[in-house]
């Protein structure tokens, strides 16, 4: 067996091809919309493990940076782990997943995060699952009105994503979104997400949701004003 990064960005055809038999639930566009429009991709992000002439299991790191303590830290975001199912339970997942966090220390990755169902499988190879919080917020009051509410439009991105910067640079965790970054992420939104933003003046607040989402998860959200965003809420 073979562990390695992707030499070149037409091998991903092979990759494509062995997302379409594992994830069936998943259509290929998700995927090939998210790797094929990322600014900061480089073949040997997709680590790979070849076996009998072809790829059978895959572990994608994607190359971000987040704010931490007021500095930039580059950190791999781990997608599309997958193994053909007649290759399962031998350890390869395993085995590209160790490759993925050697090639990361390699190259100056400081941390790695993943979302994941099973999370025994993650912990194995040194993940920790951090404690997840829920809030539910009720919302008594809403001095409604003060705000023009409307859909997001191209124009917005500049004041969208200086809020964004705003809101979040002092925090540790959130990404760090360059224009680049942001044009993309915007390329890879789910069809049927409602982007609104806030409007008095200038762009006080925004809010992305999904609104068939089974969770009902708000996607993100930033504000200047308080209020601003009270008032989108009332509207998701
Ligand atoms: C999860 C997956 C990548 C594992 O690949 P693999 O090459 O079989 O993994 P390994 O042989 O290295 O490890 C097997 C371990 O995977 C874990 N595992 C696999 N599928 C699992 C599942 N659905 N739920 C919980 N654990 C699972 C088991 O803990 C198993 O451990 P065991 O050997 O002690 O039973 C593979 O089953 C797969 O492609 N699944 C479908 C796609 C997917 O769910 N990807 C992960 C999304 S977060």
């Amino acid at each position: 067996m073979e562990i390695r990064g992707l030499n070149s960005k037409e091998e991903l055809t092979d990759v494509f091809g062995l997302y379409e038999k594992v994830f069936k639930k998943t259509p290929l566009s998700y995927f090939k919309n998210r790797l094929l429009n990322d600014p900061y991709f480089a073949p040997q992000d997709v680590r790979v493990a070849i076996e009998d002439g072809q790829i059978v299991s895959t572990i994608t790191v994607y190359r971000r940076k987040m704010y931490w303590r007021g500095k930039a830290v580059t950190f791999g975001g781990i997608g599309n782990v997958a193994t053909l199912p007649e290759y399962g339970g031998r350890g390869l997942s395993t085995a590209v997943m160790n490759n993925a966090i050697a090639y990361m220390k390699q190259n100056g990755f400081l941390l790695s995060i993943l979302y994941t169902g099973i999370h025994r499988f993650y912990e194995r190879v040194g993940f920790i699952t951090p404690q997840a919080w829920r809030a539910r917020l009720t919302i008594t009051e809403i001095a409604s009105g003060q705000f023009k509410i409307r859909e997001f439009e191209q124009s917005d991105l500049n004041a969208v994503q200086e809020l964004y910067l705003r809101f979040n640079k002092k925090s540790n965790g959130p990404l760090i979104r360059e224009p680049e970054y942001w044009r993309a992420n915007l390329l890879f939104a789910e069809e049927n997400e409602r982007f609104l933003v806030a409007e008095k003046d200038k762009v006080q607040a925004y809010i992305r949701v999904v609104p068939e989402n089974a969770k009902g998860e708000v996607w993100e959200f930033a504000y200047d004003d308080e209020n601003a965003f009270l008032e989108l809420l009332s509207f998701v």
